[in-house]
């Protein structure tokens, strides 16, 4: 288990009957870039139970956060979802993934795509003073099925708006665009469809995605990710990887949980 640090939940929270977010403690010794993923697990017998969760915390926070599904035969997240405080789950020692702005060429406004709880790892890099830095404007959308799945929305709109570190950041650079596809609100549709129409544009008022300025990072479901590749691309996109940088990203691992 050496590979591993034991932490301690500190809090849960369930947003819906299929959604749900915990702390835990954080060993000091754990370092990872904003957007990464680790591996975090129970430890079941002697063996551990584990897979990918981006971490949704900043990396300067002293906490960890992730925010999972519950699928009630997953062998990992049927027992996760039962979590309560002061339950202890391991935490891998290393922090991978691509979805981190080193792999981004320099651009003026940076979009992040994320479906369900392909929200997490932006979570992070929404935090990061250096996001704010190095990009104009940094439009964060989440796509999900239903309004009560928007999880996290009032954390982005209420809370780091008046964040001491990133609270002028956030207020003067960051655009939430919340859209729901199975309930009435006041954004609607796919995300891939928003863009390809233009809607989203004209409601946020910038211009429509251009490779020459535009910088974008995705995370949701294989199907997401498949239709926004092949849309950018189709704009002349060009995608990069580690120690490659070019004009989007995208989080492989998010296939596999
Ligand atoms: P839809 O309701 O039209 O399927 P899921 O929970 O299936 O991962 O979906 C989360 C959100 O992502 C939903 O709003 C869903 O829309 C949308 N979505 C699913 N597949 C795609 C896709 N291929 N392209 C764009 N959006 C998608």
């Amino acid at each position: 288990m050496s590979n591993f640090n034991q932490e301690s939940v500190l809090s849960v929270h369930h947003w819906t009957d299929t959604l749900f977010s915990f702390t835990t403690t954080r060993d000091p010794s754990f370092r990872f870039r904003n957007g990464e993923f680790t591996m975090i697990g129970l430890k079941v017998g002697e063996k551990p139970l584990i897979r990918a969760y981006s971490v949704a915390s900043a990396n300067y926070e002293d906490r960890l956060e992730f925010f999972s599904i519950k699928v009630p035969d997953g062998p990992l997240t049927s027992r996760l979802q039962h979590l309560k405080r002061g339950d202890e789950i391991i935490v891998s020692r290393k922090a991978t993934g691509t979805l981190v702005i080193d792999n981004l060429e320099d651009g003026r406004n940076l979009y992040l795509i994320g479906t369900g709880t392909g929200l997490a790892p932006f979570l992070s890099v929404i935090k990061d003073p250096e996001t704010y830095e190095r990009f104009e404007k940094v439009v964060l959308l989440h796509g999900c099925r239903r309004v009560k799945e928007l999880a996290y929305g009032e954390m982005i709109t209420e809370k780091l708006p008046n964040d001491e570190l990133i609270g002028d950041y956030v207020r003067n650079q960051l655009i939430y665009y919340p859209t729901v596809t199975r309930d009435p609100f006041r954004n609607r549709g796919r995300i891939t469809d928003l863009i390809t129409s233009g809607k989203l544009f004209s409601d946020i008022g910038l211009p429509s995605l251009d490779a020459a300025h535009d910088r974008v990072m995705i995370c949701g479901s294989p199907a997401l990710v498949t239709d926004t590749r092949a849309l950018l691309n189709g704009r002349g996109f060009v995608e990069g990887n580690h120690g490659e940088p070019a004009q989007f990203v995208v989080e492989k691992a998010f296939a596999e949980r």
